[in-house]
């Protein structure tokens, strides 16, 4: 059974699909053993807690050195003794020391299909703005690992989502999470978990 450290800053509607996925066995192998949330405000954390899973609190202000920061993230992830690190909503960047610490061991949602609408500034509502903008036909949602380039990680799983004339950002952004990235992270995270996913020359390939 694996250890799953989930990491958020916000409301955590990806972490409730993670927990309903655990607790319904589309999550295979694997168990949610603690969430850290880079935000002591944030409504995950209850979320948490209503489901009996270990919380802590890490924030980025409480540091002078970004280094500093990074070191004691990758310590506290290390002290849950987590074998995956998902990012639900963690609107903090990741350092090089947590990240080489758990290479293609840290699996991000995003809310576009990369390599479009991402890389740096593209997070929220902004990645929506921005879809709607070019006028798309489909966006979707992107589980891929971490590495030290921005959403540059080996993609582990894609869905695809209508884009709809007159979709404001926020209408795409939960038909987005609605119809992909609630199901795409449960799947990306069980995959794992069942050790299906392997990197070969950055493409992640997935076994049967
Ligand atoms: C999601 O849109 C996810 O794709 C992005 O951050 C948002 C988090 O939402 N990385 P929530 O906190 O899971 O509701």
């Amino acid at each position: 059974m694996k250890n799953i450290v989930v990491l958020v800053s916000g409301g955590g509607t990806n972490l409730q699909a993670l927990i309903d996925a655990e607790k319904s066995g589309i999550i295979k192998n694997g168990k949610i053993t603690c969430v850290i949330s880079s935000n002591p405000e944030a409504y995950a954390l209850k979320r948490a807690e209503l489901n009996g899973i270990e919380t802590a609190v890490i924030r980025r202000r409480d540091y002078e050195r970004f280094e500093d920061y990074d070191r004691s993230l990758t310590e506290l992830i290390n002290s849950k003794s987590a074998d995956l690190v998902v990012l639900a909503g963690f609107m903090t960047i990741l350092g090089h020391e947590v990240i080489s610490a758990f290479e293609n061991r840290i699996i991000n949602i995003h809310p576009a299909l990369i390599p479009s609408f991402c890389g740096e500034g593209f997070y929220g509502l902004h990645v929506h703005e921005a879809a709607l903008k070019k006028g798309v036909k489909v966006s979707g949602a992107t589980a891929h690992f971490v590495n030290e380039i921005w959403d540059g990680g080996p993609i582990i799983i894609q869905k695809a989502v209508e884009v709809k004339y007159g979709d404001t950002p926020e209408v795409l952004q939960k038909r987005i999470m609605e119809e992909a990235e609630w199901k795409i992270l449960p799947e990306a995270v069980s995959l794992f978990c069942q050790d299906k996913i392997k990197v070969i020359d950055n493409i992640a390939v997935i076994s049967e």
